[in-house]
């Protein structure tokens, strides 16, 4: 059969132009269709001798074979190509930067907490956590603070409901949180290094205050922590978060169920015309109370107070933002206020590292 070699180039080279896939199609039925050149010699064999037969079935088969594979490559090609082009059309370059106007603000709080975080992480202080709805023995007996002590009304609690007929003290919106105090010492135990930083409620609102507010405890127990080392601690993290060489800092005499000595720590600065500043002018802001941790909060908590000792304090993180970025309202804090979020926020993507300085 010599027109086989005719067809093999006729449909191989229609096969290389067909520029689609529905192109490819056509080429596939016009040859090895039910009605395709090729299936209409195919049915010739039948009426030959039974030896040209042979040798006509077995060219035509090879080539069927031969134009099949050649269509299936071809349909691989143009998938391929039309993969390509989609691709290419479709490309996006995710190393845009974002669009500013459209990305939230992180709010100064969170951005305070995470600043004070670095600075102690860097003095050896790890990060401690407790409940925020917590029991009263955490809240206040287990800090010295038993049932009938006046501190308990000083705290100005928020009680959780008991069901009816449930006579067991109610667990309460925890006050401070030197809770996490207890608890940190029960979990890991003496010696110990942690900052807990998180929500309080009291039920109090001006300008300084609300019922809502966010603390810093701090706990350091070894063998031989004084005073001494909770002075330089304060005054080197004050220095490190406000960022300027002269923080001044007062230490008054104070009391406090849970420590013993006791003191309540102000520091100085100016606010002329609702501009806070640090570190100048004749107003004292109390950031702190702290004091060394009395020997029965020890003892509650399972630790030898023979053997360890060391300093707590309790720090307003709301007061200190106000002071570092110069707010002047604590309430516009908890307002939700897109201009004030977008005023006082800071970026996302800048994360506070001591490193890199603090704030630049
Ligand atoms: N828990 C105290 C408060 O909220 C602060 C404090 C903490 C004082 C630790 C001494 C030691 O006022």
């Amino acid at each position: 059969m010599d027109g086989i070699d005719t067809l093999r180039g006729k449909y191989l080279s229609a096969i290389a132009g067909a520029a689609d896939e529905a192109a490819l199609e056509e080429v596939r039925v016009a040859a090895l269709g039910k009605k395709g050149e090729i299936s209409a010699l195919m049915a010739t064999l039948g009426r030959m001798e039974p030896e040209a037969r042979k040798a006509a079935g077995a060219s035509l088969n090879a080539l069927k074979d031969e134009i099949d594979a050649a269509l299936r490559a071809r349909k691989t090609a143009l998938a391929d190509a039309a993969l390509d082009e989609r691709l290419k059309a479709e490309w996006l370059d995710v190393t845009l930067p974002g669009r500013p106007r459209r990305t939230g603000t992180i709010h100064p709080v969170s951005r305070v907490m995470e600043e004070l975080t670095a600075i102690f992480a860097d003095m050896g202080f790890s990060v401690a956590e407790g409940p925020q709805v917590e029991s009263d023995w955490y809240n206040f007996d287990a800090l010295n603070i038993p049932p009938e002590h006046p501190a308990r009304q000083e705290h100005d609690t928020f009680f959780m409901h008991r069901a009816p007929g449930d006579n067991r003290a109610p667990h309460v919106l925890r006050t401070h949180t030197s809770p996490v105090q207890i608890r940190a010492l029960m979990e890991r135990g003496a010696p110990l290094r942690v900052i807990a930083p998180g929500r309080v409620y009291r039920m109090d609102m001006d300008q300084t205050h609300t019922p809502m507010f966010h603390q810093v405890e701090g706990l350091a127990i070894d063998r031989d922590i004084s005073m001494a080392n909770l002075k330089w601690c304060l005054e080197e993290f004050c220095r490190a978060f406000f960022e300027v060489d002269k923080v001044e800092l007062r230490f008054r005499a104070s009391h406090f169920p849970f420590t013993e000595p006791s003191a309540e720590v102000d520091i100085r600065y100016s606010n002329v015309g609702g501009q806070l500043r640090i570190g100048e002018g004749d107003k004292w802001m109390e950031i702190l109370g702290s004091g060394m941790v009395h020997p029965k909060v020890l003892q509650a908590a399972g630790v030898d107070p023979t053997q360890w000792q060391g300093f707590a304090f309790g720090m307003g993180i709301d007061r200190i933002a106000m002071l570092k970025y110069g707010i002047p309202d604590l309430r516009a804090f908890f307002e939700s206020d897109l201009r004030w979020l977008r005023h006082y926020g800071f970026s996302p993507l800048d994360v506070p590292d001591l490193a890199g300085g603090l704030s630049t």
